[in-house]
């Protein structure tokens, strides 16, 4: 796992952005998963800052989103298909085919969980999958479990995350009570993955999930598995991590300080 520190939001976002930017120009038929929230905001700017500089270019990329709120459809400001195309799509030249999103007024979600999984295994998986973090540790949807869900599946979302995620509503009544997110096989299955957190409210999964031991009521600790997994944190969040863990044979930390 390898361990980037920035000094703030921008320089997560701008560093994350480059990443992106890097991997486009090495690939450009790149299958980017994408994630939505607070986080990634700052990156999605950035990006569409580099594609009007003409220094990225989408044309050839897929994107597959990491998850959906059951009950809202595409109009609704507060779903994540609303938001992806207000934060990022609608400032990038994506082809609207290359672009994947979880339906979330599916009359048979079970169906449309399928789908899914489908369509990913038919652009040959994500090769560069972006994910944010709960303050619970979750990822995607994917929340604290007995398990580590597999493949795409309906999730009854966690009291804390309709808190956490009243934010995005003016009507904090209409904060969905369910989701469609991929599974934690899905993305682990993905050939790298970069995960950004920047706030002092994650510092703590943030910690769990790097130094705590592998389990499915941390979801992100399962990224101590991944062969190639960045971490792309500020110094907020990454303030609970004790160094020794950095001197461990167990994982291959490379410490980066962005200026
Ligand atoms: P946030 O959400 O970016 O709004 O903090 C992240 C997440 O819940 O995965």
């Amino acid at each position: 796992m390898e361990l980037i520190i920035a000094k703030d939001y921008r320089e997560m976002s701008r560093q994350a952005a480059t990443l992106v930017a890097a991997h486009i120009i090495v690939n450009p038929r790149l299958v980017l998963g994408l994630a939505t929230g607070s986080t990634p905001l700052g990156t999605y700017e950035e990006l569409v800052k580099m594609k009007k500089k003409g220094m990225a270019d989408f044309s050839l990329a897929t994107t597959f989103n990491l998850d959906e709120y059951i009950g809202l459809g595409p109009k609704d400001r507060a779903s994540y298909h609303y938001f992806m195309f207000h934060n990022l799509f609608n400032g990038l030249n994506i082809r609207r085919e290359n672009i994947n999103l979880l339906n979330g007024l599916a009359k048979d979600p079970k169906a449309e969980c399928r789908r899914y999984e489908k369509a990913i295994q038919k652009a040959g998986g994500i090769d560069l999958q972006i994910l944010g973090i709960g303050q619970n540790g979750h990822i995607g949807f994917n929340e604290p479990s007995e398990v580590f869900p597999t493949v795409a599946h309906i999730v009854d979302l966690s009291e804390e995350t309709r808190r956490v995620n009243a934010k995005f509503f003016k009507d904090k009544k209409r904060v969905p009570t369910q989701a469609i997110s991929v599974g934690i096989g899905t993305i682990m299955k993905a050939k790298e993955i970069m995960l950004l957190a920047n706030t002092k409210e994650k510092a703590e999964a943030i910690t769990e999930a790097i130094e705590g031991p592998v389990r499915p009521q941390v979801p992100a600790s399962v990224l101590q598995l991944h062969p190639k997994s960045v971490m792309i944190l500020t110094e907020q969040a990454a303030k609970g991590l004790k160094h020794i863990f950095y001197k461990s044979n167990k994982f291959s930390y490379i410490e980066k300080k962005v200026v």
